[in-house]
């Protein structure tokens, strides 16, 4: 009985959401030629809802519920995705994808470009504002855009099914919910995420609030965002990526970009500044620390500032991760320099014996082949002081606060809900030996809405053991605690003390033999969402999964 009322409701809420959005084409005064995506194509081809295994021990995924409409929207974007020309090094153009924004509703700033990038651009909004964003597909291939780190509903996620196709539209509608806070966009179409950021496609969504606003930090030009990107160039100034270069390490490029540009200088005045530092690398992690010694101010983290800063000696980036830096340049001389380099560090490779991972290099396409490892020693920043600034800001003792979960509270403190990193030999990366499935979720995928959840993450096997940054959609969680194998200690060792888990986070770094416990809360949106590595090349092998929020 259970199962058939469920099925006759799930139609009602089909036909119905149909209906809503026709309507929705109408009053937003699209033309005909525009098509919107979303709530059609979903894997409702058996009947019920979440409770007939396929072949693979999955469940099929029910629909995806409305969005809530309401409040007047106050930032309404165009972003077209396109190809272009952009010139990045000396001589010959290159060919780049990139976000074109057109404001509509809202100030110009509101989204503005990253000033000589073909990345970006960085829109920007206030925590309560409700936001439209037309996303039109001037690629010759598919594409939609995910949210990195903001709690939207699923349908508004960017979830590969909702990939469209070149020269259609896909409207985007949604409150802010979140913290103040640095967020990006990306593209997520499955299996071609890696070459669509690489190409260019990658911007900020910073969002803004009231607490912020009271923290005291720099802000306006003293308030600085930094796009982390490795990339390599052929003789003829054109970006390199696929077979050959993409091996299983994923992609390792041989230079670091920042904003999208080579040798990028950041030239600042004698004074405090906010840095927003973004890896948005497919595959590399950062070690970063200054060159003088100086010890690095953490102020924020993924999910927006701490509670109080937090100093360290250098800090880790893995892909996806977000961190913010306060950083007093007022003690130095006019016209010094200050790096932020990466440092050297182990683990980054697979934990295998030396002769085994060459086999498996020459096998996978190279993981030797890399002219910098992760691990290598890089420069990413040059800061240079410039000016003279009349007066500082000191460094806010107190930021923010954060209200912490509490294990007891979690449905499953006791028993936390596994998700293992693990191989199939030449196969490419998994999560708990399964594989991404567009329409599926498994039952250990289920969870409930408005539950605290204790989760595992584990990237211990015991063999074959890499860095994997995994990212969950559409929460902030809360690092409880790691450990690491005892064999692969060592390399833990090297970067243990630059983890920074005291605020929010959507991203965590694990190194070979390391696990994780986290705890998430459920809120607001029931539906399907991701949750996967960060590193795109195991994210486009397929190292992705649903999870199920269920009413
Ligand atoms: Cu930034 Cu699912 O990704
Ligand atoms: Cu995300
Ligand atoms: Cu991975």
């Amino acid at each position: 009985m259970g199962q058939k009322r469920q099925m006759d409701r799930q139609e009602r809420t089909l036909s119905q959401r149909d209906l809503n959005r026709r309507e929705f084409l109408r009053t937003s005064g699209l033309g005909a030629a525009t098509l919107i995506i979303g709530g059609t194509g979903l894997g409702t081809g058996g009947c019920g809802v979440g409770t007939l295994p396929n072949s693979s021990g999955s469940l099929v995924l029910p629909a995806q519920p409305d969005s809530p409409r309401g409040l007047a929207v106050a930032l309404e974007v165009v972003l077209r995705a396109t190809n272009s020309d952009t010139p990045v090094l000396t001589g010959p153009s290159t060919r780049t994808s990139t976000y074109q924004a057109t404001v509509l509703t809202g100030e110009v700033g509101d989204a503005s470009a990253l000033p000589g990038s073909y990345l970006g651009p960085i829109i920007r909004a206030r925590k309560g504002q409700r936001v439209r964003v037309r996303l039109i597909n001037e690629l010759s291939e598919a594409t939609i855009i995910h949210w990195h780190g903001m709690h939207v509903p699923a349908d508004m996620d960017g979830h590969p099914r909702y990939a469209i196709e070149p020269g259609e539209e896909y409207v985007y509608e949604f409150e802010i919910l979140d913290r103040a806070g640095t967020y990006w966009f990306h593209p997520h179409p499955h299996r071609r995420t890696g070459p669509q950021v690489y190409s260019g496609l990658a911007g900020l969504f910073l969002v803004s609030d009231d607490e912020e606003s009271a923290a005291g930090l720099p802000s306006g030009e003293y308030d600085v965002p930094l796009i982390i990107q490795d990339r390599q160039f052929d003789a003829n100034n054109q970006l390199v990526y696929g077979a050959g270069i993409v091996g299983f390490d994923g992609f390792l490029g041989d230079r670091v970009l920042v904003n999208g540009q080579p040798s990028f200088n950041l030239d600042v005045a004698t004074r405090s500044y906010r840095l927003r530092l973004l890896n948005g690398s497919n595959s590399r992690v950062y070690k970063l620390a200054w060159d003088d010694g100086t010890p690095l101010q953490v102020v924020a983290t993924d999910g927006g500032l701490l509670e109080t800063p937090i100093q360290r000696d250098y800090v880790m980036l893995a892909p996806g991760e977000r961190i913010e830096l306060w950083a007093d340049f007022s003690a130095y001389a006019l016209g010094s320099e200050i790096v932020l380099r990466s440092l050297p560090f182990s683990g980054g490779d697979i934990g295998m014996g030396g002769m085994m991972s060459g086999m498996m290099g020459g096998m996978m396409g190279g993981i030797g082949g890399a002219l910098l490892p992760n691990g290598a020693e890089l420069e990413v920043l040059r800061v240079r002081v410039e000016t003279e600034a009349e007066a500082t800001q000191d460094l806010p003792p107190r930021l923010s606060s954060i209200v912490r979960y509490r294990a007891e509270d979690a449905v499953n403190g006791t028993s936390p809900r596994v998700f293992a990193a693990s191989s199939a030999m030449m196969m490419g990366w998994r999560l708990n030996g399964r594989t991404f499935e567009m329409d599926a979720v498994a039952a250990n995928e289920i969870v409930n809405l408005n539950t605290l959840e204790m989760w595992e993450l584990v990237n211990a096997t015991g063999h074959m053991e890499m860095m994997h940054p995994l990212h969950i959609h559409g929460v902030q969680f809360q690092i409880m605690e790691r450990s690491v194998l005892p064999s692969r200690a060592a390399g833990w060792e090297t970067v243990r003390y630059g983890y920074v888990d005291e605020g929010w986070k959507d991203t965590l770094l694990l190194m070979p033999g390391e696990r994780a416990k986290i705890l998430l809360r459920f809120v607001d949106f029931s539906g399907a969402y991701l949750y996967h590595c960060h590193n795109l090349e195991h994210e486009d092998q397929g190292m992705m999964r649903n999870y199920l929020v269920q009413a």
